[in-house]
């Protein structure tokens, strides 16, 4: 099937080589040269496993290519364009900028020859109701819409994009446009369809609110743990002990109640107040009023981490070395958007430590977001002569750190688990002050 996948971000990038892999003749569309560039070199514009080797494959197969400068061309005889731009949170509030996904649409309007009758999907997160108004710029031009949110993790994009848990379509109020948007996605996903992947087929409303419901939730489990590290914070009592016995009640289940520093990334904290802005503006403010206090309680977390950190440097950070272990937002990526370690390093370099920051991959991205924080990218010399070490980013290469190894590197053995992911005990056991959040 031929299709185009407009906006090639974490979303789009990894969506058009997927579409690619599964025999497809993708084309690839987005407004920024240097990362077209990159993309028809075959080269990630951003680290995400598994996808260099499969840009680098599909587009030596010819399956693949990528245009900043779309023609009509380009887009003629497609059975799908998909849209996967970015929504990001406005500057002047909580609400989705929706300019990106507009600007696609326009595109789309502009290009595409009115007789043929293909189908445009909407994967990207937006606001419930934003794909009535989306089908109201289609019309005219031929094309059916349909809404087909994306759940995929960064660090294992690949593997949710082509196994994904489930498929979502959002169907449009007329029959003919809800058949051809269902057979056009169908074809599409076919392979992963075969392979069993359950397929929930209803309206755009309730396409578009599964994706910022299913983020809600995650982003409110994060919080209830963390707001449960609050607690036992004050009680004496183990949040990773507790999370452990919650999760074995398979209503609740064990993952996502990871407590520490708290959640961040280019997802959760967006979608969270986006989704609040637009129940406001649906008069149901009331409904989802409880988010504002799952952000409330990350943010809190990021405040926590910084006083465990001047609790163990005897009540002040001020001219004391401090090494942040990771700058991304969670492992395996290289993603520093809202990311909690960046938050947390900057607010200790305001409050006067030496900051160095080390991460495996992210530390080109970090220093463009935070260029006041030294970054440091060998590992042993930012962990050399520090008087606190803080875990930020539970990255295999820190977790799996021998305590007994890096003992002698730093001026004081004290570290702080901003994920509770370290073992305790062994470093306990190697000299170490271990420091939790919540335990
Ligand atoms: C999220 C959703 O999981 C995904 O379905 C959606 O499509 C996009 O947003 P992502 O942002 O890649 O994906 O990351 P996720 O793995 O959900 O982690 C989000 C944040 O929560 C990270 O900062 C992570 O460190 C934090 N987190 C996660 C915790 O603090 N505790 C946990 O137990 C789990």
């Amino acid at each position: 099937m031929k299709m185009t996948v407009i906006g090639c971000g974490y979303l789009g990038a990894v969506h058009a080589a997927c579409m690619a892999s599964l025999g497809h003749d993708v084309v690839g569309i987005d407004v920024d040269r240097q990362k077209v560039r990159a993309l028809c070199a075959g080269k990630a514009p951003f680290h995400e496993p598994g996808l260099e080797e499969m840009l680098a494959q599909e587009t030596a197969a010819g399956r693949l290519r990528f245009t900043a400068e779309p023609t009509p061309r380009d887009l003629a005889g497609a059975g799908i364009h998909f849209i996967t731009v970015g929504t990001p949170q406005s500057d002047d509030g909580g609400a989705a900028d929706l300019s990106h996904l507009m600007g696609a649409v326009d595109m789309i309007v502009e290009l595409l020859d009115p007789t043929e009758r293909t189908v445009v999907v909407g994967k990207s997160t937006v606001p419930v109701g934003t794909a009535h108004t989306v089908e109201e710029r289609l019309a005219g031009t031929g094309a059916a819409l349909a809404w087909n949110p994306e759940f995929l993790r960064e660090g294992y994009a690949v593997e949710d994009t082509l196994r994904p848990s489930r498929l979502v379509y959002g169907l449009s109020a007329d029959a003919d446009s809800a058949f051809r948007g269902r057979d056009a996605l169908d074809e599409a996903y076919r392979p992963i369809l075969d392979a069993g992947t359950p397929v929930i087929v209803d309206s755009f409303s309730t396409a578009e609110l599964v994706k910022v419901a299913a983020n809600s939730f995650l982003a409110t489990k994060i919080s209830f743990i963390n707001a449960m590290a609050e607690i036992c914070d004050a009680t004496g009592a183990d949040v990773t002990m507790l999370a452990q016995a919650l999760g074995h009640d398979e209503r609740i289940g064990r993952r996502a109640l990871g407590a520490g520093i708290g959640f961040g990334g280019g997802c959760l904290p967006k979608d969270i107040r986006a989704f609040v802005a637009r129940a406001e503006e649906l008069n149901k403010g009331e409904s989802v009023a409880f988010l504002r206090e799952v952000d409330a309680i990350n943010t809190r977390g990021r405040t926590r981490a910084v006083a465990a950190a001047e609790a163990a440097l005897g009540g002040s950070v001020t001219g004391k070395t401090i090494t942040v272990l990771g700058a991304s937002f969670k492992p395996d990526t290289d993603d520093v958007r809202d990311s909690p370690a960046l938050d947390v390093a900057s607010r200790l370099h305001e409050r006067g430590a030496n900051v160095r920051v080390t991460d495996p991959i992210a530390l080109t991205n970090a220093a463009i977001d935070k260029p006041h924080l030294t970054m440091v990218e060998d590992l042993h010399a930012a962990l050399t002569d520090a008087d606190l070490v803080f875990l930020a980013t539970e990255w295999s290469q820190f977790v799996d750190m021998d305590p007994a190894d890096i003992g002698p590197l730093v001026r004081t053995r004290t570290i702080v688990d901003g994920r509770n992911a370290l073992d305790r005990e062994a470093w306990n056991a190697a000299g170490w002050t271990h420091v939790g959040l919540g335990r």
